[in-house]
This record gives C-alpha cells, structure tokens and sequence, in this order.
C-alpha cells in the first residue's frame, strides 16, 4: 500500500490532505471531526485582533453557483463556484487559547497537526498572535497575507494588501520569525502579478514555506436581476481556478525551489494528486467540506491511496513536482520540439455524422471529402486541436519525418517565423536591440 507520508516545514504528516482555513476549522467540534475523518493536519480559521474581521464572518454571505450561473439547489458537482463574503474567526484569539491547547493535544493523539493561521492589526499584533500561538504548543503558523476581504474593508490593512507588496509581506515575514521559535509559512493572494516575487521575499525574510494560493476577488452578475450577487465584490474560487493556482505553485517550485502548499480549487483526490504533481508537498481542501461535509474527507484521502496503489506511485516524494519537471521552460523549447501533423483513422471517424474536426480546424487542413475527412497536409500546423476535440479517438498525432518535410507536401513554417535554432538568434538579436535602445 502507498504511504501518505509528507514531511512539511520540519513536521511529518501522516498524508497531505490539510483542512485549509475556512469556516469549518472555525469551530473547535468540526475540527475534532476533521481528525476524526483522517485529516494530515487542520489550519485553524485566521485568529486576529481586527474586531471588522472577526465581525465580518458573522455577516458572512455564500453563493454557490454552478457553470451556467445559476445558484446550486442540493448537491454541488465539480464545477461549483463558490462566491462568498466572510471574514477572519469570529472570535478574538485570546479566547481560542484553551481550545488550541486542547485540540492540539487531540490532533496529536490522532498523528494529525493543528496549525496556526494568524491575520494582525498591526505588525505588532502579527507578533503578538503568533506567540500566542506558540505559548498553546502549536508547532506551525500560517500567515494569512492572501485574504481578499481586508481590501473591500474600509480603515483594514492586512490579507491580500500585505500579499501584494514583497516589501511589506517581508517586513511582517522577518517580524514574526523573530519572535518565535516554531517554522511560519506564508499564504500568498493570486490577486496579483508577482506572486513569485512575493514568495522571494519571504523566503528571505525567514518564511519556511508558502501556500499558493488563497482565491480572487470576484463579481457575479445576475442577469435576471441586473444586480451583482452577494451585492458586489467578494471571494470566489471552485476548480475553475485550480489551473490558475498551479500556474504559481509550477513557478514557485521551479524557479524557487522552496516546499509548497498547494490551495484554491480542490473537489476531489485528483486536483490533490495535480498539486503534488506540480509541486506542492501537502494541499489544502477548503470549501468543498462546507458543501459536502466532513465525512467528505475520508473519501478524498482513500482517494488519493487508492490512486497511488493503482499508478504505481510508492510514496508522495514519488509524485512530487513531476509533471513541473517535465514542463517547457518557455516557448522556445516548444520551438525545439520536432514538427508534427495529424492524421485521420477512417475506420473509426464517423464522418459525414461528425464534422466536429472539420469545424475546429481553423488552418483548412481537412475538409469534407465523399463521407470521410479529408486531409491537406500541406495546411497542418501540428495545432492538435481535432486530436483533442475528436470524440471518436480518430485523429491521431504523428512526428513529421524529415523525408516528409522535404517533400513540400508538408506543411513547413515559413522563413522569418522562428524556427528551431532561429529562436535562440532572434532572442539574441532581441537582446542586443534592447541593449542598444538603453
Ligand atoms: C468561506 C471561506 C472562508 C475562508 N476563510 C479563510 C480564512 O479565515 N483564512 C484563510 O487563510 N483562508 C480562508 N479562506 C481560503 C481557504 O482557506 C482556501 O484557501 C480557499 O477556499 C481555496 O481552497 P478551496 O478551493 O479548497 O476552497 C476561506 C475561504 C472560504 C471559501
């Protein structure tokens, strides 16, 4: 059987899947429940000092929304979209003091972590709230610079405001892992550019890890209405957005190296086991258990064994970043790779009934040919497009030979477009032209 097993900013979780802070780790119960379901560790909800943050979660407003955009009456799917407005626990930290101590304590029994999560008024309260964390045995913070709420929130600074700003973000960073002993990661906001320049930052300023990411802010209209839902602005996330956070979790493991939690478009086993792919040691579920509840949990991490046993995979370290390492690093490998063309397997095209290939191809390269598809080689650029949009398996791809391309029935890439090899020149050239105009 694959072992779970991760070890994460020094500690060792008993599998990835951490319960990330939301809603659900705001009640000492429900995350006893989360240990109880098998979780590799729970971040509690935010603890702060900001009374509009705290206040702001007991104004809390959820719609949950489905592709078309309407809202979801009953059992959410893959595609839901979670659109809401809360804030940070809605209590003051002070008063989670003895649950932390006792949770921790159960969490440990259970080989699962409690782990901190703060979000201060000042850089003094992120100070004070994490070594208050610390004084309750918890041996992890997470600091919460990705909040999207603190932006909407007039006379607030903190979530995403201090997430956008590498110079800030470090500062609170250097502030708190001052103070206290015990490992701080930082989670960024994707409400950005620089995500990686952030994530830079507070590696230097003395972070042990980052989380990327928390969600976007968002807008949804209901046009039946005329009127934004929820009133205007709020957070939004679901697994639309779980390409966009693996864009950062790619970049961040590839160009920093650092260890990553992975957060924002989790439904099930797979989107964890795309994370680790991409890079992220352990991997956050948030909202899906506010729609599904906690016994939701279990079935993710069988999930995620069950995977593992039947591709193969031994351990986490074995699936860890594989697909970022298998990444281009830019375009201009892309330009390296040889040329390709597609071919049509008339056996099983089910032409004249399906044109779908015919329709998504925008380079005239097939074409309706007495019942089957026919194909003009010369216009294939090798897009994969009725690969990938064939529903019959019938397009398939093929390396175009070099006898092939010399025999200009092929389509070649026309002089002055880059070429393998020309690529590298032209971006010297490029160089050289930006140098000069210096
Ligand atoms: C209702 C709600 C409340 C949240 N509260 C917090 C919070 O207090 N602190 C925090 O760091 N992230 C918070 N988040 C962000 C989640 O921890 C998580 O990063 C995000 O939901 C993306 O993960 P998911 O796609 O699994 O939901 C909240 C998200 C939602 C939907």
């Amino acid at each position: 059987m694959a072992n779970l097993e991760v070890e994460f900013c020094g500690l060792k979780f008993k599998n990835p899947v951490v319960v990330a802070s939301i809603e659900t780790t705001n009640s000492p119960e429900v995350i006893r429940e989360c240990v109880d379901a098998g979780a590799g560790g729970m971040i509690i909800k935010t603890l702060t000092d900001i009374e509009d943050m705290a206040r702001l979660t007991q104004n809390s407003k959820y719609a949950i929304l489905n592709e078309k955009n309407e809202l979801i009456k009953g059992k959410v799917n893959k595609n839901f979209v979670f659109f809401s407005r809360s804030g940070y626990s809605s209590t003051h930290y002070k008063e989670w003091v003895p649950y932390l101590k006792e949770l921790r304590q159960y969490a440990e029994d259970h080989g699962s972590h409690l782990i901190g999560s703060a979000g201060g008024k000042t850089v003094q309260s992120w100070v004070d709230i994490c070594r208050t964390i610390e004084d309750a045995g918890i041996k992890l913070i997470e600091l919460n610079f990705g909040c999207p709420h603190p932006a909407m929130m007039p006379g607030v600074h903190g979530g995403s405001m201090i997430g956008q700003d590498p110079r800030v973000a470090a500062e609170v960073t250097r502030a708190v892992v001052e103070a206290v002993d015990i490992p701080i990661f930082i989670k960024l906001t994707p409400d950005q550019s620089k995500p990686v320049e952030v994530a830079r930052a507070v590696m230097e300023a003395g972070a042990a890890a980052v989380t990327a990411t928390n969600r976007h802010t968002g807008f949804v209209v209901d046009i039946e209405t005329g009127r934004p839902r929820l009133a205007g602005p709020a957070g939004i996330g679901g697994t639309w957005a779980k390409p966009l956070s693996l864009r950062w979790v790619h970049k961040i493991f590839t160009e920093l190296g650092v260890p990553i939690s992975g957060s924002n478009g989790i439904y099930d086993h797979k989107d964890i086991v795309e994370f680790i792919m991409t890079g992220a040691s352990t991997v956050q579920i948030g909202s899906v258990l506010m729609l599904k509840g906690i016994k939701y949990l279990s079935k993710v991490i069988r999930g995620l064994e069950e995977f593992m046993d039947s591709h193969g995979y031994p351990d986490i370290q074995s699936m860890l970043g594989i697909a970022s390492r298998h990444s281009v690093r830019d375009y201009s490998e892309q330009f390296r790779k040889p040329r390709m063309h597609s071919e049509v397997n008339v056996e099983s095209c089910r032409n004249p009934k399906c044109t779908i290939c015919i329709q998504t191809c925008f380079y005239d390269a097939l074409a309706q040919a007495d019942g089957v598809v026919g194909m003009l080689h010369k216009n294939c650029i090798g897009c994969e497009m009725c690969t990938n949009t064939c529903p019959f398996d019938s397009m398939k791809m093929h390396t175009t030979s070099e006898e092939q391309r010399q025999s200009g029935e092929f389509f070649r890439i026309p002089e002055a477009v880059f070429e393998a090899g020309k690529f590298e020149k032209g971006f010297e050239r490029g160089i050289k032209l930006s140098r000069a105009l210096d």
